[in-house]
C-alpha cells in the first residue's frame, strides 16, 4: 500500500492577508470550492492509498479533522508535532511511526498547499514511480521550469525528459533553493527539473537515508514517536525528545546527500501558490485578465485579482491594471502585481513593528 503523508505545518506568509500563522493558506479555499488541503487528500484517495497520515501541530489539529470530515476522509492517523521543525524530522517522525505497522509500504509525501488540477495524471505518474520506489530508490517528480525561480529545489537529470509522458529518469544531483546566478545557469542548460516537492518512497529506503545521512534526528525523532502520547484521535509526539530534533527540511537533510535517487517527470500541472500572482494564474483569468473572488467587481480592468470574502467588505476596481487587491476584515493589501513576491517582506516588516 501507499501511505499519503500530508504535512501541513507551514505558514505561508506570501498570500497574506488571506493565509496567516493562525489560519495558513492549505486551510483556505484559494482555487475552486475546497482548501488546498482537502483537495491534496481527496487527491490521494482511492485505490492503491491507504487512509492518510497527517503531520500538523497543535494549532492545526481540528482544523485538520474538520476539514478532513467535510470532504468524507477518514485520516489513518494525525500526529501532532510539538513545534515547527521543518520536513526533515516531520517525515521520519510519519516513518518511523509506519515501520511499525507497514514496514514494507510506500509512502508519498505531499505538501498539501499545492495546486495539481489533474488529479488522473498525477496518479499516473505516482504509478509510474511505484516499481523504482520498490527497489530503493527515493523517487521525486519532476516540473518543467519556466524561470530562474530561487524558492525551489532543482533535479539535475541524467537522462531526457522526452515528451513528459511518465517515466522513471536516473537524477545526477539534487540542488536546493540556489542562489539566482546558478538557478539562471540550470534554466539555460535545459538539463534540470523543479522539484515538486512531492516525493515517493519506502518506509525502508528512507529510513536508511536518514540513518547515514541525518544520523544525529534519529534518537530524537524515535524517542518522540516512542513516547508519544495518544490524545483525542491524534497522536502527540513527545515535546522532550522532539527537542532534541534540528530544524532542517528533507530537502537538505536527505535529497542533496542521497544517491539513489529518480525523477519521474510531470507535465500536469502544478502550482505551489507561492505567490498572489500565481493564484490569479491558477484561477484561470477572464479574457481582460481578471479574477475577482468573493464581494469582488471590476469596471474596465486589466490584468487584476480582486478579492474579498463571500460575506466580507465590497471591493469595487475601477480602471485598474496589473493590481493584487486583497481584502480581508481587518486588513486589505493592494500592490502592484509586478511586487506580488514582495508581500512576505512587508509581513515580516510589520511583525517588527507589533
Ligand atoms: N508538518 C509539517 N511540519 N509540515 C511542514 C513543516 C513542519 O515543520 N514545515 C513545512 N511544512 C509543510 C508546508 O506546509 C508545505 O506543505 C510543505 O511542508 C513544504 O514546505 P515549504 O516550507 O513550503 O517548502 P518550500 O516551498 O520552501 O520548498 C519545498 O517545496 C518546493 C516546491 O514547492 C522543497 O521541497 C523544494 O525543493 C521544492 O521545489
Ligand atoms: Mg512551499
Amino acid at each position: 500500500m501507499i501511505t499519503p503523508i500530508l504535512l501541513c505545518g507551514g505558514s505561508g506568509t506570501r498570500l497574506w492577508p488571506l493565509s496567516r500563522k493562525s489560519y495558513p493558506k492549505q486551510f483556505v479555499p484559494l482555487v475552486g470550492e475546497t482548501t488546498l488541503f482537502q483537495a491534496s487528500a481527496q487527491r490521494l484517495t482511492g485505490e492503491g492509498f491507504a487512509a492518510p497520515m497527517v503531520l500538523t501541530n497543535s494549532d492545526f489539529r481540528f482544523i485538520v479533522t474538520e476539514q478532513m470530515a467535510e470532504v468524507g476522509i477518514d485520516p489513518g492517523a494525525i500526529l501532532i508535532e510539538p513545534s515547527g521543525r521543518n520536513t526533515a524530522p516531520a517525515v521520519l517522525a510519519a516513518a518511523l511511526w509506519l515501520q511499525a505497522r507497514d514496514p514494507d509500504g510506500l509512502m508519498l509525501v505531499a505538501p498539501s498547499d499545492h495546486v495539481v488540477p489533474d488529479a488522473a495524471a498525477f496518479r499516473a505518474a505516482v504509478a509510474a514511480a511505484e516499481p523504482a520506489a520498490r527497489a530503493g530508490q527515493l523517487v521525486t517528480f519532476g516540473i518543467k521550469p519556466d524561470r530562474a525561480e530561487t524558492g525551489y529545489g532543482y533535479l539535475e537529470l541524467d537522462g531526457d525528459p522526452g515528451d513528459f509522458t511518465p517515466q522513471v529518469i536516473g537524477l545526477e544531483r539534487f540542488v536546493e533553493k540556489p542562489d539566482l546566478a546558478t538557478a539562471e545557469g540550470m534554466l539555460a542548460s535545459g538539463q534540470f527539473l523543479w522539484n515538486a516537492g512531492i516525493f515517493l518512497f519506502s518506509v525502508k529506503a528512507i529510513i536508511a537515508a536518514f540513518e547515514t545521512h541525518a544520523p544525529d534526528l534519529m534518537a530524537p525523532v524515535q524517542g518522540a514517536v516512542d513516547k508519544g502520547q495518544p490524545d483525542l484521535g491524534f497522536l502527540r509526539l513527545d515535546p522532550e525528545a522532539w527537542d532534541g530534533a534540528s530544524d532542517i527540511s528533507i530537502d537538505y537533510a536527505v535529497m542533496e546527500r542521497a544517491d539513489n535517487l529518480a525523477v519521474v517527470p510531470y507535465a500536469g500541472g502544478w502550482s505551489d501558490l507561492g505567490g498572489w500572482d500565481a493564484v490569479w494564474r491558477e484561477s484561470g483569468p477572464d479574457g481582460d485578465g481578471i479574477v475577482t473572488q468573493g464581494r469582488a467587481s471590476a469596471i474596465d480592468c486589466a490584468d487584476s485579482l480582486l478579492r474579498s470574502e463571500d460575506d466580507g467588505l465590497e471591493v469595487v476596481g475601477i480602471g485598474l491594471k496589473n493590481i493584487i487587491t486583497v481584502a480581508m476584515p481587518d486588513a486589505v493589501l493592494v500592490a502592484d502585481a509586478s511586487r506580488a513576491q514582495d508581500v512576505k517582506q512587508a509581513v515580516s516588516a510589520l511583525k517588527a513593528k507589533s
